[in-house]
């Protein structure tokens, strides 16, 4: 048995060093007339021209809203959450008589157009010592297929699990706990186990199989559990790995790649898991193998567009505030975005406990677990902000990239 902690210390600087191959290059536009919808303007329900305007928008926000929150204390407010289309930070507000000397500050008196006080009920910091309750009785009680976090747009608590799940004896006794001590959180049941919708293949969106983008699928040797890769990542001077969630990881098996739009049939040879963790984290390091003839490509698919095929990773930025924008790429979802629900979310599986989560209430299918979560600069240019975990409908993602 190896000894987590140390190799998590290990994979940690790993990472730490990785992050230098996300190189710029030379970004090739396709003309075309009739543009499908990029994921942010059905996100936002707005035309693609108008995307950089909306994410300007979004940055606005999210600069005010960072300038906002440590201004507001526990007590008389209950968390903030920012609202691209109506242009606006809503300011979960218990106590109006603190609004006025709000408002009043010099730093803020600039902003108050973008600002709304709205009222609620449950202060940050009642809502953060019961998630907090709540968070060390899932640690001890292990409810299976189950999320936790606290939702500043519902201003409470919200307990994500599969409804297929609902009557295991750990998840009962997780909800008498919290029943017990007259919580009052969101209970929110999903159907796990239907299946994700049918893929279509077509055919002529295949792309040359040997050049490896973040996003594509990779299948596991039994020709049937699949993947997203998340991320190429690197050990100089000349160690390759493909980044993904750990619990992708299976005893000696073979990855090959799986690309997008195929059926169920092993692509390239890839390589072998060498690294992964289950617990706290979900990642997982696929080491190239020197027979591979693969070439990881530091980008993200996004092969529905009809101009911006691949999304250059620029940097690794992670998002900072409630409602701002979260996209990821996956195998079977392919390039979708969301909302970003909770910066601080845990999950257990009923063998594993993750914490430190984003969580984004957006569906995701299996085999979307590793992909890339990114946040866009522009239409062409992205920050990474970690990798699919495996979730409850909703999903979450792993904050792989600030724990370093
Ligand atoms: C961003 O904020 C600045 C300063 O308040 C303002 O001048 C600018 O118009 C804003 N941009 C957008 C897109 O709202
Ligand atoms: C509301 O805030 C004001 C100003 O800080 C404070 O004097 C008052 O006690 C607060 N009211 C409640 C109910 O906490
Ligand atoms: C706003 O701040 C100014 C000084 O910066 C102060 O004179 C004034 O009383 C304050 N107004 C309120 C409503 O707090
Ligand atoms: C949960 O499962 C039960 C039994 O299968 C079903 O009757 C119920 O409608 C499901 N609830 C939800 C929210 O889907
Ligand atoms: C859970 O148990 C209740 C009561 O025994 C039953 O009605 C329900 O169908 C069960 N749900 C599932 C998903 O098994
Ligand atoms: C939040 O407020 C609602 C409405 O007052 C209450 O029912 C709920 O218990 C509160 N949530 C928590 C976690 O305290
Ligand atoms: C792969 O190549 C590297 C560097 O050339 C070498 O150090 C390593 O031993 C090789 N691994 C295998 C499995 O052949
Ligand atoms: C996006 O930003 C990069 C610089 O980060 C720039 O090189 C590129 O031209 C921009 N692309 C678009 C479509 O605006």
């Amino acid at each position: 048995m190896l000894q987590i902690n140390t190799i998590m210390k290990d994979t940690y600087i790993l990472i730490n060093v990785l992050f230098f191959i996300f190189t710029l290059s030379n970004y090739l536009t396709v003309h075309c007339q009739v543009e499908p919808k990029e994921p942010l303007a059905k996100l936002w329900n707005i035309e693609n021209d108008e995307i950089p305007q909306y994410l300007s928008i979004e940055k606005n926000l999210s600069m005010v809203d960072g300038i906002l929150k440590p201004l507001l204390d526990d007590d008389n407010f209950g968390g903030t959450y920012i609202d691209v289309i109506q242009n606006m930070i809503f300011v979960n507000t218990l106590n109006f008589t603190k609004v006025e000397q709000i408002k009043n500050l010099t730093e803020i008196r600039q902003y108050i157009n973008l600002l709304n006080f709205i009222r609620a009920s449950n202060s940050t910091a009642k809502l953060s010592s019961r998630f907090q309750d709540i968070y060390n009785l899932a640690n001890s009680l292990m409810p299976k297929e189950c999320m936790g976090y606290i939702n500043s747009k519902t201003n409470n608590i919200i307990i994500a699990t599969c409804n297929e799940s609902r009557n295991e004896s750990s998840n009962i006794a997780f909800i008498n706990a919290i029943n017990d001590r007259m919580y009052y959180p969101i209970f929110i049941y999903y159907n796990c186990r239907k299946r994700p919708d049918n893929v279509t293949p077509s055919l002529n969106s295949r792309q040359i199989v040997t050049r490896v983008l973040a996003g594509d699928g990779i299948i596991f040797e039994n020709a049937v559990d699949k993947c997203s890769i998340g991320f190429w990542a690197r050990i100089p001077p000349n160690e390759n790995f493909i980044a993904t969630a750990g619990h992708c990881y299976e005893q000696d098996a073979y990855y090959f790649l799986f690309p997008w739009n195929s059926r169920n049939e092993l692509g390239v040879f890839i390589g072998t898991m060498q690294y992964y963790f289950e617990e706290t984290i979900d990642f997982g390091l696929i080491s190239i193998d020197n027979d591979s003839d693969i070439q990881p490509v530091p980008s993200i698919r996004n092969t529905d567009s009809e101009q911006y095929k691949e999304l250059f990773i620029d940097d690794v930025i992670l998002v900072s505030s409630n409602g701002a924008h979260l996209c990821f790429s996956g195998v079977f979802s392919h390039v979708k975005c969301g909302y970003v629900a909770a910066l601080n979310g845990f999950a257990t599986d009923g063998d594993y406990f993750r914490e430190n989560l984003f969580i984004i209430e957006l569906a995701s299918k299996f085999g979307d677990s590793g992909g890339p979560v990114f946040s866009y600069k522009n239409l062409s240019h992205v920050s990474l902000n970690g990798i699919l975990s495996s979730g409850v409908t909703i999903f979450m993602i792993i904050l792989v990239l600030s724990e370093l």
